[in-house]
């Protein structure tokens, strides 16, 4: 996912495939070249990952990365060495012949390395071209068949330089043009739109997160008033979010929207509950409910307009792993059989960064383009016990007053997550001159680059301080703040 998203930064549009992708499905694709991505396999592998045969029949220009460069050695002809231990961390790589890969790249260069096995018998019309301390053949090429492969990985920051090799190989080598870009995208998007949807009418859940809101956005430029949004209050959203979101498409853009008050019927269905699996539960299934029928008043729909995006779609179809059911996620994709629309995706092939280009392009405010992720289950699963109306009210309380202080850090557009947790344990305290049993506030804020793995932030000190030092003293209900120091894996971003 990674490479591909440093290519589309170049301006060139790539896909992730799997594998088995076939022959006619490559040929619609109509690739400019192909990439074999890195992997924890093995060559030797009964199971190994095999590189499609389609991919070396004609002349496509292919590029191996680390597995993907074994493969191919493996593949015509060479060998791959097996490692008793895996190279892990920086190396400096230094060139041993020409090769277009690294046109005005630096030499020496430095690279990051994570592999065990490595080439050592070149297959034919292969040169090496670049060697480390560690490895003789660290890069090689077969130029008169536009065939590469680097045994290091130029998709990560420890590679400096990673981009401008991976330029050279879209560019240069695969001639593709730097027409990638949210404004092409959008046009693209909206003459599909027009053609999937032609006159029937189409219904749009909004959520307060971004992507929801550009999905929207795109499909009223694309069909305007056959587009009718609904937005579900559930009363488990922060602090004026509705609000906020209400605001935006009904005056700025003038959206048919209707909202629904359910807080009420949402905390219902929450008493009592306390097992976040049966929480999240619960949540998707009012959602349901309350969402069936604000349709049902509408009348006739063909069309729901979903804001999947391309993480959403490779996770699902199993391109790289097929990940165990960690946490069961909301979203409106469960919808019940009889209640099937036909599915508008127009962000199903971008990555977060590009959902906000677009949204900008759109004209949407920064309020909503730069808001941080926000689950859909909303504050019911950053409240360890049961979620009443009071605990939500508390949490709402403190969540503002945390992104309060982290905007006037400057940090808010840096972090991907940054908010407050209300636990249900509850710990001694002295206020004044008097005991408090008060509960305990959790902090935690993340980096993180798309939420597959994140990082605990190191915010500064004094504001942590302040930010704990106004909770305790103006919410009463709160007598303790602890920051959650877990990065994911092995803890998620969000506690339930
Ligand atoms: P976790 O907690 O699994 O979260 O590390 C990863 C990212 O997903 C968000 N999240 C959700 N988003 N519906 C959503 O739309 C959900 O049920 C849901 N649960 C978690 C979470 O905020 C984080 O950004």
């Amino acid at each position: 996912m990674l490479i591909a998203r440093r290519i589309r930064e170049l301006g060139v549009y790539c896909e992730l495939v799997p594998p088995t992708l076939s022959r006619t499905e490559a040929r619609q694709l109509n690739p400019k070249g192909v990439i074999f991505s890195g992997g924890p396999a093995s060559v030797h592998d009964a199971d190994a990952p095999r590189a499609p045969d389609w991919a070396f029949d004609g002349d496509l220009p292919l590029l191996g990365i680390c597995y993907g460069m074994q493969e191919i050695a493996y593949r015509l002809g060479g060998s791959v060495a097996r490692s008793a231990e895996r190279e892990f961390g920086p190396a400096t790589l230094g060139r041993t012949c020409a090769d277009p890969l690294f046109v005005g790249l630096p030499d020496p260069m430095d690279v990051w390395m994570s592999h065990a096995d490595h080439v050592d018998e070149l297959p034919d019309d292969f040169i090496a071209t670049a060697a480390t301390d560690g490895i003789a053949v660290a890069a090689m090429a077969d130029t008169t068949n536009n065939r590469f492969g680097i045994q290091f990985h130029p998709e990560v920051v420890h590679t400096p330089q990673g981009a401008g090799l991976l330029a050279n190989f879209v560019r240069d080598i695969c001639g593709c043009r730097d027409d990638w870009t949210a404004d092409n995208f959008i046009s693209a998007s909206i003459s599909d739109i027009r053609r999937q949807v032609g006159d029937s009418r189409v219904l749009c859940a909004l959520s307060g997160g971004v992507d929801s809101a550009v999905a929207a956005a795109l499909t009223h430029h694309a069909v305007g008033d056959q587009l009718t949004c609904v937005f579900v209050d559930n009363g488990l959203m922060r602090l004026g979010e509705m609000e906020q979101v209400a605001a935006t498409f009904r005056e700025s853009m003038s959206v048919d929207l209707r909202t629904v008050d359910a807080g009420a019927q949402f905390l219902e269905e929450l008493a009592g509950v306390t097992d976040p699996e049966i929480k999240r539960k619960r949540v998707g299934e009012t959602f349901i409910a309350v969402f069936e029928e604000a349709a049902r008043e509408i009348g006739k729909v063909d069309f729901l307009v979903q804001g999947t995006t391309y993480p959403d779609v490779v996770e699902s179809a199993g391109v790289g792993h097929k990940s165990a059911t960690i946490k069961s996620h909301h979203n409106v994709g469960g919808l019940p059989e009889h209640m099937r629309f036909k599915l508008v995706e127009p962000l199903k092939y971008l990555f977060k960064d590009e959902v906000r280009a677009a949204g900008r392009e759109l004209g949407l405010p920064d309020t909503i383009i730069k808001r941080q992720t926000y689950p859909g289950p909303g504050l019911s699963i950053r409240i360890t016990g049961e979620v009443t109306r009071d605990r939500v009210r508390v949490l709402q309380i403190a969540d503002a007053l945390v992104l309060e202080e982290v905007r006037n850090a400057g940090l808010y557009d840096e972090l991907w997550q940054s908010f407050a947790i209300l636990t249900d344990t509850r710990t001694v305290g002295v206020q004044g001159d008097a005991r408090t049993y008060g509960h305990v506030l959790a902090i935690r804020a993340v980096t993180a680059d798309d939420a597959m793995t994140a990082d605990w932030a190191r915010l500064p000190h004094d504001l942590l301080a302040r930010i704990s030092s106004r909770i305790v003293n103006e919410i009463p209900e709160i007598n303790r703040v602890v920051y959650d120091i877990t990065s994911k894996p092995p803890g998620t971003i969000e506690w339930e």
